[in-house]
């Protein structure tokens, strides 16, 4: 603190907001300070919601039992994210196991660092790179040259870049339509926006998000794009509210299909299938013999390609044994966190 600050003994103020709750992902200042308002922030969880800031592991039981680990291990969590389930991975490979955390997030990843290291973990047990997964081999080259014992991919975005309207992820809120992971790198969901003729943009919607009005979607994005450039995240939502007008879609419908252009948008945005692609590539020369990976992803387009690299990994004698069936989450926990229902996890062994 410098000695021009007129109020050094002052507790900061909490935000002001209208009304009495905040509504706003900012003015949920309790939500934002887990360990300070910690009834606050269980009442919200027994709600069945995700408190702001934060994000709830997946799948956490099924995904430890899948990867065997035990003390000494080495294992890649290739998508940090909150840090959830790389702190119950440290809680069995520690204190002579290591992990390598990645993530493309340049605002969140620092932050998870942090407070893995002041939840206990070793400092020596946990080394973190700023990386996409695209890139895993050439990490684990890097840290691990004679390969790991388990790898470890969460797919998509976590609940604090999804609820954080700067990021430009929701439609839940108006904000600049970003939706980059990494903000630093690559073109905005605006420009993209700006930039994409109707047929690729109705081929992004069908293969990204198996969009049933793609056509038309597309075409009224771009149309409304030459009147006047789509550059918030309410404007995309006004404009496909008005291309769905005529057709006899419900409230719940024109709801779902926002939701499914909001993702189709975030793949293109981040390049999430070349990422994965490159992934599932690596991943066989990253594993030592007897290693294991769990994958858990959120819509078709994922799960497919797992499935048929697992597969494909398995014919070719790279995998010993692969998941038979993808495996869900159970209903309570279904229940309890809505945004594990379209979570479907699958595993493979190395040979
Ligand atoms: C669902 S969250 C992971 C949550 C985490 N498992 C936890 O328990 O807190 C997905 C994370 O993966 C990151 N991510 C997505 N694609 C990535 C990529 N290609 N390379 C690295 N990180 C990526 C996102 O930035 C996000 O933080």
């Amino acid at each position: 603190m410098t000695d021009s600050d007129p109020t050094p003994d002052r507790p900061p103020r909490r935000p002001r907001y209208r009304g009495t709750h905040p509504r706003s992902f900012g003015e949920k200042y309790k939500e934002h300070q887990p360990d300070r308002y910690a009834d606050d922030v269980a009442k919200i969880l027994a709600g069945g919601k995700t408190p702001a800031g934060s994000h709830r592991s997946i799948m956490v039981a099924e995904i430890l039992t899948m990867l065997a680990l035990k003390a000494g291990d080495l294992v890649v969590d290739c998508t940090l994210g909150y840090g959830g389930h790389a702190a119950q991975i440290l809680s069995l490979i520690q204190p002579t196991g290591r992990l390598l955390g990645l993530d493309v997030d340049p605002i969140e990843l620092p932050k998870t660092e942090q407070r893995l290291l002041e939840q206990g973990t070793l400092p020596q047990c946990l080394t973190v790179r700023r990386s996409n997964f695209a890139g895993l081999a050439r990490v684990v080259a890097e840290v691990f040259p004679d390969g790991v014992d388990a790898i470890l991919a969460d797919l998509g975005v976590s609940s604090m870049q999804l609820d954080d309207p700067a990021r430009g992820f929701t439609f839940k809120s108006d904000a600049p339509l970003d939706m980059r992971m990494n903000p630093q790198h690559g073109q905005a969901a605006a420009t993209l926006l700006s930039k994409i003729d109707e047929a690729k943009l109705s081929a992004v919607l069908t293969e990204n998000a198996d969009e049933p009005y793609a056509g038309r979607l597309a075409r009224a994005i771009v149309q409304a794009q030459k009147h006047q450039p789509i550059k918030t995240t309410s404007a995309l939502v006004d404009v496909v509210r008005s291309a769905l007008d005529k057709t006899n879609c419900s409230a719940d419908q024109i709801a779902i299909t926002i939701r499914r252009v909001f993702q189709a948008l975030r793949i293109a945005v981040n390049d999430e299938f070349g990422a994965l692609d490159a992934l599932l590539n690596q991943i066989p020369s990253c594993l030592r013999t007897g290693g294991r990976v769990a994958i858990l992803t959120f819509h078709s387009g994922e799960d497919r390609r797992v499935k048929q690299a697992f597969k494909a990994g398995l014919q070719d004698g790279i995998y010993a044994t692969i998941s038979e069936e993808v495996m869900r989450p159970g209903a309570e926990e279904q229940r309890s966190n809505p945004r594990s229902t379209s979570a479907k996890l699958r595993f493979a062994t190395r040979r």
